[in-house]
Order: structure tokens, then C-alpha cells, then sequence
């Protein structure tokens, strides 16, 4: 979704600023803009489209050269997508200029008000009305601090910004509420941004804030002070992602490096969560106490995270013999909650960003329900306000489609489910021992399957001119399906659609034909027998198989027409080892149809609105 960037420093601000946006890119965005402060004048360049419209736009268009200046990527949600709506925005006698992530509710009241005042909008932006507003109460005593807090307070809904004055060439503002603000503190320069990945390049150190905080960014200090002004002490930390980490690398992109990171994150989380061949998730006494009193689960998460959850429930019901109920966040966090205090809510994000998740872990909140988060970014609002946190050790995930956090997602409802049933007395010590000794080897496993990427690239040239796909899968690896479907519909704009094997014959059986490239996932599983009745009831009807199996499987091969044959794991592993040739089948179709996968039209990697 929307990136923010902002500089203030001794270097040109405009290359920091394009730089940052480039690294903001894969959050997914329409437009970008950019504004720097010179001799009292604030100067802003903004266009429709891909960031690299805006260079070019600059060389016609140059900018004075300037130390301060704040930029942002633009993802439409009031307005259309044009160069007027783009970002920053001036107020009508350009005093401030501002960049927005988040969506202000009340915008058509205050505009309305400000309009009353004699204030003409050029654009159809909620974020427009921010920077009058602000301007409007300034004007009123010049009191910069004291209109800074009667707009805050005024305005309703999510947001991040940060802001020019034009008065102070020594001055970002930097605002926060439900949508995420981080200060990068350097030597002689402090920046802001919506998301580290933009200043990772000039400083490690950073703070994250919080809601309800205003930050004053300035050379040589940074302040802090909530929303009634009272100042606020925040300690910085110290971010420890490699350098390489939102870099591309030998990798044409993200999306393929982060699918081939997969095994170095499945041994960091065994690395992390096992001692001794038994899982140790739960170390914190207070949360193994607090699961252990649960009678029932809810996962509320989004995408790929339902996906997760989805393996999650089969996980935990098998294992530790809780129920659990799987909804979409969208879903789970406007509905009317029948659950009572042994009902625990876990609500899985990869980024802890998502505002449908973050407003179920609230409304979870409101009925007085525990919250577990398992996500993977530590600073993320899901970890801030949840009871108790597990992260999943992915590293920065840049690709939109979520791949490595998906398997760090699923191993650790693996772990869950595992140490759960252990501490319940219902899997016994020697079978938890065999179980984690499995984990151990995945990594090489995965490997291995890494190693047929050339072998799917072949079949997914057989594939990318469908206009369909199907993707069926059976208990554990039904959740398979519906990723692998999802995977390719996210990156390649194919139509896919993911369903339990057995429940094809109700219904999407009638769209099997010759032309239908059908994706069976059977690896050998308790489903495996039923699976395969569903392959050929799908080979009776000339659909084209393509199958995910293991070595030696003369059954299935029988009825496929493409085979990829994936090293044989324990059911439970299978999750993760099933998906990871639907991760690369989704690549490759969408590389061979000319789409970027690491930047799907319409998509955003973290969808921070309602
Ligand atoms: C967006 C992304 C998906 C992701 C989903 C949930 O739709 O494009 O890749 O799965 O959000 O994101 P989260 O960060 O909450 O896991």
C-alpha cells in the first residue's frame, strides 16, 4: 500500500527520497510525488504510475537542490488515480505539505467545514483536507505546535504522516495513528518512513512509534509527544536486517529469492523453537498456562495467513484435540463474537499490518479474548497489541506474493500443535522426538525440490496461455490448493481456483474439459487413496494433470500429464513441502506471461485499509 519517506539531513534530498521510494515500491502503489523545501518555498513533483515516471518527469522538471524533503508511493482509495490526487499535497498557501498513509473518515465533514472557510480542494483526496486543516489553524495564532494538535484531534480515522513546513527548513513532522511511522536516527540526519526498508541504506537504528504520537524530525534531535502535547521518552533499537536482505541479489526477483530462501527460514525456526528433539514454543510459562485453559480456537488472518491458519486448525485439532475455527479478518472482525473466556483468538500476519486483522485482534479485545499474534515483523502493531506474541524468523519478505512466510507461518502452527498435544499428554514423548528429528531434515528436503525449478519452468510453459487453472488437494494439503491457486492468480492474472479434491465432483467438476490444466496435490497422505479416485474422475473428463506426488508413485503417474515428484516426508510435513512447486509453477507462469511478480497490478503487500 502507500509508502512514506522523508529526509532532513546534508545529503541531496531528492536522490535519498527516489532511492527510499524505489525500496517502498513493493508495497504496491498507482502514483508517487515527491516535495523538498528550498529558501522558504516547498516544491512539489507528483505522477501517475511507476516511480520511474516521476524520474523522468524530475529531468524535465528539476528540482532545487535541498536537504530536507519527504516522498511517498501512493495506493488510490479516494480518488481516482491521476497526477492531482498523488502525493504530497500543499495546503492552499503551500505553509504545509503533507503525505498520508491511512484513510482520514471524517474527510467530507472537515472538507465541507474548511470549504465554509473559503478553502478550494484540487483534488479528491482525503489527504488534501489534512494539509488545510492544518494551515487553517496555523494561520489562526501562528502557534505551529498548538495547530498541529487541534488537527490530530480532529481528525478521525488512520494515519501516518509526515510533513513540510515551509517556515523551517530544519523540520519533518512525523505523525501516527493505526498506521505504522518509524524514525531512522543518523549521524547529522534522521529520516521517516512508513516501513524500515527505506532507510535501511543510511542508519540501523530506529523507533518505531506509536499511536497517538507526534514526532518533531530534525537534524541533529528528534522529539516525541502524544496527542496532547505532553512529550514522550521513546528508546530507539537497533534493526538487524542484512544489508542484503532488501536487496535482489543473483535473483531476477524477490519473489524467487525469497521462494529459495525457504529452507534457511524452516532452520531458523527449528533452530529457535526446539531444544533437545522437543518443541519449545511455549517457554513462556504465563502462555503455555494460557493455552492449556483453552476449550476452543478462532485464527483470524487475511490471504496467505488464512491459507496457514487454515493447515493450522487440521494441525491442532489432530494433534491437540482443540477445535478451531478458521475466518478471514474481514469477516471476524465485524461479526458478533459467540465465544467465551476459554476461547483464545490467534490472528496471523506476516507483516502485523493488515487493518482487517489488527481490527479483529480489537474486536477480540472487546469481548475480554486472550490474543495470540504470530507474525513476522516484531515492531508491527498485530505484535504491539496482542497478549502474547510467536514470530515466525522469516526476514524482510519484499515479493507482494507471500512465499517464505507462508512456510514460517505454517511451521510454527506445525510446533504449536506438536508442543500442545505433548503438554496434553496425548502425543507421547518418543513420537514428538521422531516427529522434530523430520523437521530437522526439511530443510534438505526442500532443497531437493528447489532443484526441479527448471523442470517447472517446462511446465509452466505448457501452462500460461490457460485462461483457468484448477488446484485440488485433500485434508492437510487442501489448504495447499487454495495457495497454490491463490499464488498464481496474485502474480500471473490467471483465474484459478483452489478446492477439496472431493468436493470437485459438486459442482466445478463441470468445467473440466481438455483445455483445463488440472493441479492435483497428492502426496502420500491418510488422503492420498481418496485423491486419487478425484484425478481420475478429472481423467475421465480429459482435463490435463498436473501432479505434485512423491518418487515412485506408478498410480498417479498414470493419470498425469506433468509430474513434479517431491521427496517423501511425514503427512504432517507435507504442508510445506507441497507448496513450494506451486511457489515456483506460480513464478514461472507469471515471468513467461511478462508480469512482474514481485509488483502484481492492484495488489499490496500489506493492505492497511478497511
Ligand atoms: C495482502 C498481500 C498477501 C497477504 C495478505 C495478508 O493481500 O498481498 O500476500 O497474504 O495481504 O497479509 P499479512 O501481512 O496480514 O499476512
Amino acid at each position: 500500500m502507500c509508502g512514506i519517506v522523508g529526509y532532513v539531513g546534508y545529503k541531496d534530498a531528492e536522490s535519498v527520497l527516489t532511492v527510499g521510494l524505489h525500496k517502498l515500491e513493493y508495497r504496491g502503489y498507482d502514483s508517487a510525488g515527491i516535495a523538498v523545501l528550498k529558501d522558504g518555498k516547498i516544491h512539489v513533483r507528483k505522477k501517475a504510475g511507476k516511480i520511474h515516471e516521476l524520474e523522468r518527469y524530475l529531468v524535465e522538471k528539476n528540482l532545487p537542490k535541498s536537504n530536507i524533503g519527504i516522498a511517498h508511493t501512493r495506493w488510490a482509495t479516494h480518488g481516482g488515480v491521476n497526477d492531482t490526487n498523488a502525493h504530497p499535497h500543499l495546503s492552499q498557501n503551500g505553509i504545509f505539505a503533507v503525505v498520508h498513509n491511512g484513510i482520514i473518515d471524517n474527510f467530507s465533514h472537515l472538507k465541507g467545514y474548511l470549504e465554509k472557510q473559503n478553502y478550494h480542494f484540487k483534488s479528491d483526496t482525503d489527504t488534501e483536507v489534512i494539509a488545510n486543516l492544518l494551515e487553517y489553524h496555523y494561520l489562526n495564532d501562528r502557534n505551529l505546535t498548538k495547530a498541529i494538535l487541534k488537527t490530530v484531534n480532529e481528525l478521525e480515522g488512520s494515519f501516518a504522516l509526515a510533513i513540510l513546513f515551509k517556515e523551517d527548513d530544519d523540520l519533518i513532522i512525523g505523525i501516527r495513528k493505526d498506521s505504522p511511522l518509524i524514525v531512522g536516527l543518523g549521524e547529522n540526519e534522521n529520516l521517516v518512513a512508513s516501513d524500515q526498508v527505506a532507510f535501511l541504506q543510511h542508519t540501523k537504528r530506529a523507533i518505531f512509534m506509536d499511536n497517538g504520537e507526534i514526532t518533531l524530525v530534525r537534524r541533529r534531535m528528534v522529539e516525541f509527544m502524544n496527542f496532547s502535547g505532553e512529550p514522550v521518552k521513546k528508546t530507539y533499537v537497533f534493526l538487524n536486517h542484512g544489508d542484503d536482505e532488501a536487496e535482489k541479489g543473483p535473483y531476477p526477483h524477490f519473489m524467487l529469492k525469497e521462494i529459495y530462501e525457504q529452507p534457511k527460514v524452516v532452520m531458523t525456526n527449528y533452530k529457535i523453537y526446539t531444544r533437545n528433539e522437543k518443541p519449545v514454543l511455549l517457554r513462556d510459562l504465563n502462555l503455555r498456562k494460557l493455552l492449556l485453559n483453552k476449550t476452543r480456537i478462532i485464527i483470524e488472518a487475511a490471504g496467505t495467513s488464512y491459507h496457514a491458519g487454515l493447515v493450522g486448525k487440521y494441525l491442532i485439532e489432530t494433534f491437540a484435540n482443540i477445535p478451531v475455527e478458521v475466518d478471514y479478518s474481514s469477516e471476524f472482525s465485524y461479526r458478533r463474537l459467540a465465544a467465551d473466556s476459554r476461547t483464545l483468538v490467534i490472528a496471523i500476519s506476516q507483516s502485523g499490518e493488515t487493518a482487517d486483522t489488527i481490527e479483529g485482534l480489537r474486536n477480540a479485545k472487546r469481548y475480554g479474548l486472550d490474543v495470540l499474534a504470530i507474525v513476522n515483523r516484531p515492531e508491527s502493531t498485530i505484535a504491539r497489541e496482542s497478549d502474547y506474541v510467536i514470530y515466525i524468523n522469516a526476514g524482510l519478505e519484499i515479493g507482494v506474493a507471500s512465499t517464505k512466510a507462508y512456510i514460517g507461518q505454517v511451521q510454527v502452527l506445525t510446533l504449536l500443535a506438536m508442543e500442545l498435544g505433548h503438554i496434553k499428554g496425548l502425543i507421547p514423548d518418543e513420537e514428538v522426538i521422531k516427529m522434530i528429528a523430520s523437521m530437522k531434515s526439511l530443510p534438505e528436503k526442500i532443497e531437493k525440490i528447489l532443484l526441479l525449478n527448471s523442470h517447472i519452468e517446462h511446465i509452466a510453459e505448457k501452462i500460461y496461455t490457460s485462461d483457468n487453472v484448477m488446484f485440488l488437494g485433500r485434508g492437510l494439503n487442501y489448504p495447499t490448493a487454495l495457495e497454490g491457486a491463490l499464488k498464481i492468480k496474485e502474480v500471473s492474472y490467471i483465474h484459478a481456483i483452489g478446492y477439496p479434491a472431493g468436493e470437485m465432483k459438486h459442482g466445478p467438476l463441470a468445467l473440466v474439459d481438455e483445455r483445463l490444466p488440472v493441479v492435483i496435490i497428492n502426496p502420500k497422505t491418510s488422503a492420498y487413496e481418496l485423491t486419487l479416485s478425484s484425478a481420475h474422475e478429472v481423467r475421465a473428463r480429459n482435463g490435463r494433470i498436473i501432479s505434485v506426488i512423491n518418487e515412485n508413485d506408478e498410480l498417479m503417474k498414470e493419470v498425469s500429464d506433468y509430474i513434479i515428484y517431491i521427496p517423501e516426508v511425514e503427512e504432517f510435513l507435507t504442508p510445506i513441502t507441497s507448496i513450494i512447486p506451486l511457489q515456483l509453477l506460480a513464478y514461472h507462469t507469471a515471468v513467461l506471461r511478462g508480469c512482474d511478480p514481485d509488483k502484481p497490478r492492484n495488489l499490496a503487500k500489506s493492505v492497511t485499509v478497511k
